[in-house]
């Protein structure tokens, strides 16, 4: 792998990868990022990388569902690794509008499916990025598997679903040399604050709502981005060429605990000048199809690839906290808009 062609750079989990690949990782080669810079993709996320990283990280601004711009992309960098990120990755969104979800997610990643076929002599590997939501709801016990059935039940999981089939079936079909993560919910740094670990730090911080959705007792298993990145990292690099891999947190927790925990922790950073942020919570309409559990049997990638999550959730949170805390100007700029004013002056 010398030229990695990384899809959705400019977002929460692909810049993080991008940062880690360059900065920690013993990756020689150059990193190519396409991104279309939807709302959630900010090169703000990335500051400094281009500068520190000039002969090694390219910026293109293109939409993965323009198989034109893509293919001159693949021309031009001679791209002989793919690592998928791009997406349109909020739940509450795909029930809103699904359009984006059904281009973007599976027309796009057909897309790139294509032209990886196209220049099959020199692919080393195409790493497709998804999601646990793929597997549906769990009830109390058990854990999902990388053999556990398909069973999406929201537009967005739906999608990431079709999407992780073309892969497989272009392995199967086309011999393409692919591998497929799919991993539970990340937070850490740099996460759009729509999701809910950064909306209810900020909020908390602000002293606004936090709206819990339903009863609050939906389980999610979060993983801390970092410990992500590497997983990805370690899979693309010795993964078994088509297999799937299933990345988790081994950190459980119920929507309204984890609200909770935020709620003490910037207490204790902050002060309680007007009293408990816990007071704040307010319980609201459920999410339609809201999937109840999500956990994570990671017991594939330990055993073949040996990694396991460093962070536990107790101190992954602070440090995450600690981030949004210390990061005001790119939050007000994430907040206010402006981010997006700064693109369209760069990129038009
Ligand atoms: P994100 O929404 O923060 O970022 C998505 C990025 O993709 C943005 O930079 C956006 O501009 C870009 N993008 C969107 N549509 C595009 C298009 N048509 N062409 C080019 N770029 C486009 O998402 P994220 O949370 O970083 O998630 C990254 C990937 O990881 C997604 O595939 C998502 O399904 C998957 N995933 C995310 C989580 C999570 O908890 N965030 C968990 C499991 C899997
Ligand atoms: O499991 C992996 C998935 O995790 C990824 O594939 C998705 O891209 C990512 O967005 C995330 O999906 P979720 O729907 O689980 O994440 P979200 O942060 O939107 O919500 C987490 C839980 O919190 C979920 O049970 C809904 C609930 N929630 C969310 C928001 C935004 C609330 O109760 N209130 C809120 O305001």
């Amino acid at each position: 792998m010398k030229h990695m062609l990384v899809t959705g750079g400019c977002g929460f989990i692909g810049a993080n990868f991008i940062r880690y690949l360059l900065e920690e990782s013993d990756y020689a080669g150059r990193v190519i990022n396409v991104d279309a810079l939807t709302y959630a993709g900010n090169p703000e996320n990335l500051a400094g990388i281009p500068e520190r990283f000039s002969g090694r990280y390219h910026f293109v601004k293109a939409d993965i569902c323009d198989p034109e711009t893509l293919s001159g992309v693949f021309d031009a960098y001679e791209i002989d690794a793919v690592c998928h990120f791009a997406a349109e990755s909020h739940v509450d969104r795909s029930i809103v509008r699904p359009d984006a979800f059904i281009q973007t997610n599976i027309v796009g990643t057909f897309n790139l499916l294509q032209l990886a076929r196209k220049h099959q002599d020199r692919m080393v590997r195409f790493h497709h990025i998804s999601t646990d939501e793929v597997f549906g709801s769990l009830g109390e016990s058990g854990f999902f598997t990388e053999t556990t059935p398909y069973h999406p039940n929201s537009p967005y999981s739906a999608s990431k679903a079709a999407s992780d089939h073309l892969v497989r079936a272009f392995h199967k079909t086309y011999g393409l040399p692919i591998t497929i993560s799919n991993c539970s919910n990340n937070y850490g740094p740099y996460q759009f604050p729509e999701k809910l670990i950064p909306l209810m730090i900020l909020n908390a911080v602000e002293g606004r709502s936090l709206p819990v959705y339903g009863d609050g007792l939906n389980v999610r298993d979060w993983l801390y981005v970092k410990d992500h990145c590497h997983a990805v990292w370690r899979v693309m690099q010795s993964g078994r060429d088509g297999e799937t891999y299933n990345i988790g947190g081994n950190s459980e927790m119920e929507n309204i605990r984890m609200v909770e925990m935020i709620c003490d922790l910037v207490d204790e950073s902050l002060g309680t000048p007007a009293g408990s942020r816990r007071d704040l919570v307010t319980f609201v309409k459920d999410r339609p199809g809201h999937d109840r559990r999500y956990a994570i049997d990671f017991s594939k990638i330990q055993k073949e690839l040996g990694w396991h999550p460093a962070e536990s959730l107790s101190t992954g949170l602070r440090k995450t906290i600690a981030w949004y805390l210390a990061h005001r100007e790119w939050v007000d700029r994430v907040k206010s808009g402006e981010y997006q004013e700064w693109i369209r002056e760069q990129y038009g």
